[in-house]
């Protein structure tokens, strides 16, 4: 398979070049460094317009979709999430704040937690049109902070005892032992919790997992949510949340890519399927992905400082790794890449590529073939735009790179690379 689909939909080879929104990446590198991050929007607008394509199409009440600020937040991202009506799906104070630094109005903010601080809580509540509760004592914490606010409306977190098909057990979240949710006896608890003291219950939720690619485990789940839902006795409006993850392709050897109707088909279908047979009202339907949405419309470009060549080992060295691409780290995420120039050339060798910070984990790639890279040439890697700046770091004193957002004739600074005096605005002298 071609590796190009990888990139986003506006990548093209020019003169043995990669090109993104008509974009030379190699000028987009001289004038911004590297390591450099780039949003290819077209990519961004195509996923939005699938989702909603394809919830049109398949079920006939109201659906909303929510954008998972974890994928990747920032000012500008949270403003093109309302150029396209979506909720964003806050974790905590922080997230909140980013949202509204980008104009997001309250009702288009929906928090989510697993263990949300008293801060977080005060904020949700200032802040949000929603809460999803994960646990019984953040209930009680609500439930006494809410005469001080406005009220949200409140979704319960639902643990279904199932989990989806993910590449590592870190990226599972719906099966028995997670620490995410409620399991029956505490949504019960909960849902008499909010009818006791008059709260304002109207939904419920669960996410199974993320990066997945067969829907099929979720039939059993929203079955389990229904059974829930009825046992609750929404009166009136409700809403029926069953998470995020849909998965995206990484690696050529996962092309071609999980097709989001088919997602959502199987979501729909199964929601009326499951409220027909309850004589349950239809839900306003919410689909929460972030890496669906974000993660093939950015691409890392990195340049390659030096080539060890260690017997049958190859590495190549870049200036960018595990400080703002932790994944490969945490659990062992696949990635492909290609040079930025020189397209052409016959893939003649096996090579891992790597970061410069101090461990031996910090590892982007491992096994790829690629052709002969020189010291100095860049690197992009494909399918960089979820859960990578998200969950960045400082390691080694790393300055965080600069995020570009790119359209056709405009390559527009949506982040600023960080720099030493950032590192140090936290430290005080002893
Ligand atoms: C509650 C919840 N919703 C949505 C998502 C988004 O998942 P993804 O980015 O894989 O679509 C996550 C991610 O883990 C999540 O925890």
């Amino acid at each position: 398979m071609n590796r190009l689909q990888l990139f986003p939909d506006t990548a093209q080879i020019e003169n043995d070049s990669l090109t993104i929104a008509g974009h030379d990446l190699t000028a987009l590198a001289e004038t911004h460094g590297t390591p450099l991050y780039i949003y290819d929007r077209a990519t961004m607008d195509n996923a939005v317009a699938g989702y909603k394509s394809a919830l049109r199409a398949h079920y006939p009440a109201r659906a909303e979709i929510t954008y998972a600020g974890k994928a990747f937040l920032c000012t500008a991202i949270a403003q093109w999430t309302q150029e396209h009506n979506l909720l964003i799906d806050c974790t905590g104070e922080g997230e909140i704040a980013i949202a509204l630094a980008g104009g997001v109005p309250r009702e288009r903010i929906l928090v989510h937690g697993v263990n949300k601080s008293p801060a977080d809580l005060k904020s949700a509540l200032q802040n949000a049109g929603t809460i999803v509760v994960d646990n019984l004592t953040e209930l009680h914490r609500i439930k006494s902070l809410i005469t001080n606010y406005q009220s949200p409306n409140l979704w319960l977190r639902l643990l279904p005892g199932l989990a989806v098909q993910t590449h590592h057990s870190h990226t599972q979240t719906g099966q028995h032992s997670s620490k995410f949710g409620m399991n029956a006896e505490e949504w019960m608890e909960a849902a008499w919790t909010c009818e006791q003291n008059n709260l304002p219950l109207n939904g419920i939720h669960f996410h199974q997992g993320s990066n997945f690619r067969d829907a099929s485990p979720l039939k059993d789940a929203i079955q389990l949510a229904l059974d829930a839902a009825r046992e609750i006795g929404f009166a009136g409006e409700w809403h029926f949340s069953p998470g995020g993850g849909w998965g995206v392709a990484y690696h050529e050897d996962e092309l071609p890519g999980p097709d989001i109707n088919e997602y959502v088909r199987v979501i729909a279908e199964e929601v009326v399927k499951g409220c027909t047979a309850r004589g349950l009202a239809l839900p306003i339907l919410h689909i929460e992905p972030g890496r669906s949405l974000a993660a093939r419309a950015g691409v890392a470009i990195y340049c390659v400082g030096a080539v060890k060549r260690h017997g049958n080992v190859t590495w190549l060295l870049t200036d960018g790794g595990m400080a703002d691409n932790p994944r490969h780290a945490l659990y062992g995420a696949r990635y492909s890449c290609l040079t930025v120039a020189g397209l052409g050339r016959e893939r003649s060798e096996s090579v891992n590529i790597a970061g410069p910070f101090c461990e031996s984990g910090d590892v982007i790639i491992e096994d790829l073939s690629m052709p002969k890279v020189e010291e100095g040439e860049l690197i992009a890697v494909p399918v960089s735009g979820a859960y990578q700046l998200s969950m960045s770091s400082n390691y080694n004193g790393a300055r965080r790179p600069a995020v570009l957002w790119l359209e056709e004739g405009r390559a527009h600074l949506i982040v600023r690379r960080e720099t030493t005096d950032d590192l140090l605005k936290r430290d005080l002298s002893l």
